[in-house]
């Protein structure tokens, strides 16, 4: 088992069933994100477990009020996600509720240009967060290796570390994992490949190269 994941990006339930199964082989686990839930229903959850047999992270980005965190998440375990990434800036409480209903993985930092305007800056108190609450675990940039090793020596060991970033935005599988990330996630450079089997195939072997 590799420490790869495949973020699903896609909108139509055959394309995405079909990578799916192409892929697993080579795949820790599948993340599905809101293209693909609004283009296809929350029950493409359920078909993406029974066709791979592999876990399914809902990459919602959960920020809002407990309660509606709440009805959410209640919902998405419910068609079978094993894990959520929520955000943690909108405080305990509401990742808590997540938590409360099943596992969750927090947002600590960001892989885009972007997250250096508000959520680094944010960093620290969402380890600190993430080092009371003990999620299975946070979410730290591939494209930005530094960072993954600083986030992983401040971390609580058993927390893992889920780096997106990698490929498409320019982050490097291997450069992730030597930095101390758990699991990376790669969307396009697999879904957009002209056969994303082999793609799939050289970033396992990437990634189990250095871990
Ligand atoms: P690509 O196509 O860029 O897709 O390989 C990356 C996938 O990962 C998600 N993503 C993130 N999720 N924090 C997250 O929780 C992040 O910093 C982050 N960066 C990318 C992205 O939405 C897509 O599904």
């Amino acid at each position: 088992m590799s420490g790869l994941i495949l973020a699903l990006d896609v909108y139509d339930r055959d394309r995405a069933l079909e990578i799916a199964e192409s892929t697993a082989d080579y795949l820790w686990a599948v993340k599905v994100n809101w293209p693909l839930i609004i283009g296809s229903g929350l029950k493409i959850i359920t078909e993406l477990k029974q066709i791979t047999g592999l876990p399914v992270i809902a990459d919602l980005k959960l920020a809002d009020i407990p309660n509606t965190n709440r009805l959410i998440a209640g919902e998405v375990f419910g068609a079978g996600a094993d894990y959520i990434i929520a955000h943690g800036f909108v405080g305990r409480d509401s990742v808590k509720a997540v938590m409360e209903l099943g596992e969750a993985i927090i947002v600590v930092e960001m892989s885009h240009p972007g997250a250096e305007e508000f959520i680094q800056a944010a960093t620290d108190r969402l380890i600190e967060m993430a080092n009371e609450l003990e999620p299975f675990g946070v979410i730290a940039p591939a494209t930005r290796p530094e960072r993954v090793s600083y986030i992983r020596s401040k971390l609580k060991p058993g927390i893992k570390v889920i780096a997106p970033g990698v490929g498409a935005q320019g982050g490097k599988a291997g450069e992730a994992i030597k930095a101390g990330a758990d699991y990376v996630v790669v969307g396009r450079a697999i879904y957009e490949s002209e056969n994303p089997r082999e793609a799939a195939r050289r970033l396992s072997e990437e990634v189990e190269a250095w871990s």
